[in-house]
Order: structure tokens, then sequence, then C-alpha cells
């Protein structure tokens, strides 16, 4: 299997977005990561469903929305038409989840949920069949450029084990200080698609460095 790359466009440069995206295209990154934050859940804000639409204007890639929102049910329809593929909630912010997981299939779009480095798995063992994408966050979201959390390796081997036990072919998907000296390790340990922003964004060469990041995904030193 081969690894799949998720640019962040947190980390890009909003006044050249066309050409971030285009790097990123070019670069051939699986897909692009829009963080979409509310300044509750997280402090942070960010944008909403007119950029996901300006995005969806500039490529033909998935788009892979990750909602740190509360009350995210409110966005999805909107998000959908936007140009949404794919919807990521967290589960901390999703007393429903298995509601607001079918919700998102309902409007067309992969159903994800995220957990937080302090939430434990147990929090998406009931709505494995919901999920087309499970995010192991591998920082506390709300900022580019953190570092990873080394404790999450384990939690990312426990939740392949989980997805493998219940026979679900959902994506293991980890955001959060992906970078050239963690990725190996997060690969290895069951993952298979990473979100990189200041990585690939603050590299010398970011269309170079989605190949570099990809490469290092092997199996054995
Ligand atoms: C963090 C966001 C991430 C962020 C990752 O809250 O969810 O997607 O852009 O940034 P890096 O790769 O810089 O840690
Ligand atoms: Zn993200």
């Amino acid at each position: 299997m081969k690894a799949r790359i998720a640019p962040s466009i947190l980390s890009a440069d909003f006044s050249r977005l066309s050409d971030e995206i285009s790097l990123c295209i070019e670069g051939g990154a699986d897909m692009i990561h829009l963080d979409i934050m509310d300044g509750r859940f997280v402090p942070n804000i960010t944008f909403g469903a007119k950029v996901i639409a300006s995005v969806r204007k500039l490529t033909t890639l998935p788009l892979d929305v990750h909602m740190m929102v509360e009350e995210p049910e409110r966005y999805f329809e909107t998000f959908a038409d936007a140009g949404a593929d794919g919807m990521t909630i967290h589960t901390e912010a999703a007393p429903h989840l298995q509601r607001q997981l079918a919700h998102i299939r309902e409007v067309g779009c992969r159903a994800g949920a995220a957990i937080n480095p302090g939430t434990p798995l147990e929090a998406v063992h009931e709505v494995i069949a919901d999920l087309d994408l499970l995010l192991v966050m591998t920082v506390n979201p709300g900022f580019g450029g953190q570092e990873f959390i080394p404790a999450s390796l384990d939690k990312v081997a426990r939740a392949k084990e989980l997805l493998d036990a219940h026979r679900s072919s959902a994506t293991l998907e980890v955001d959060g200080g992906i970078a050239r000296d963690t990725i190996t390790a997060v690969w290895r340990a069951g993952a298979d698609t990473f979100v990189a922003g200041n990585a690939i964004f603050s590299a010398r060469d970011p269309r170079a460095e989605i190949g570099v990041l990809r490469s290092l995904c092997v199996e054995t030193a």
C-alpha cells in the first residue's frame, strides 16, 4: 500500500492560495486537507465554506475537511455543496456521533471521526461501521507547526488493530507534527494517510517535499 499525503493549507500563504494548491498538485498530493476552526472548540479561527469553494475551483483532488468546530452538523450541507469530499468531526464535539457520521454520508461525503491526544480510542468503538476515516490527532488541535506527541505512536498501532479487528477498510489518518523525522515511525505503526502543513509549506521545495515524505514510508530501516 502506498502512503497518502494530505497537505494542510493551514500553513499555506493565503495571498497566493492558487499557487500553493498548484504546488500540491504538481508534487503529487493525494488530497488537500482543510482545517476549519471555529474559535470555540479550538482557540483559533480559520475559514469556512467560502474557502472550501475557492479551493474546489482550483483542483479536482479530494478535499479532506477537518472540522474543529462545535455543533459540526450545522455545516454539513453547506460544506458538501461547497465541494467537500470528506468531513471529519471531533468525537469531543459530537454527543450524537453515530447520527452525525450517518448525516455526513447522507450529504454524499466520506465520514470521518477524529480523536484528540487525550481522548481514548474507545470513543469510536461503537461506530466503526459508520467510519470511512479515523483521524488520530498527533498534536492537540488548533495550530500548525506543533511538535508530534510521541505517545501517539502506540495509539496509532492500537487504532490499526481496532480497525483490522472489525474488518474496517476506513482510512487511518494522522495529523500534527508529521515531518521527515516522524513519518516513518507513524507509517510503521499503521497509519496510511498523513496530513502535513508546516513540513510541506515551510520546506525549501514544497513540491518535492511531498514525495520525500511519501518515500520515507517504508517497512524496514
Ligand atoms: C492542527 C491541524 C493540522 C495542522 C497540521 O490543529 O488540524 O491539520 O495544519 O500542521 P502541522 O503539520 O504543521 O503540524
Ligand atoms: Zn487538520
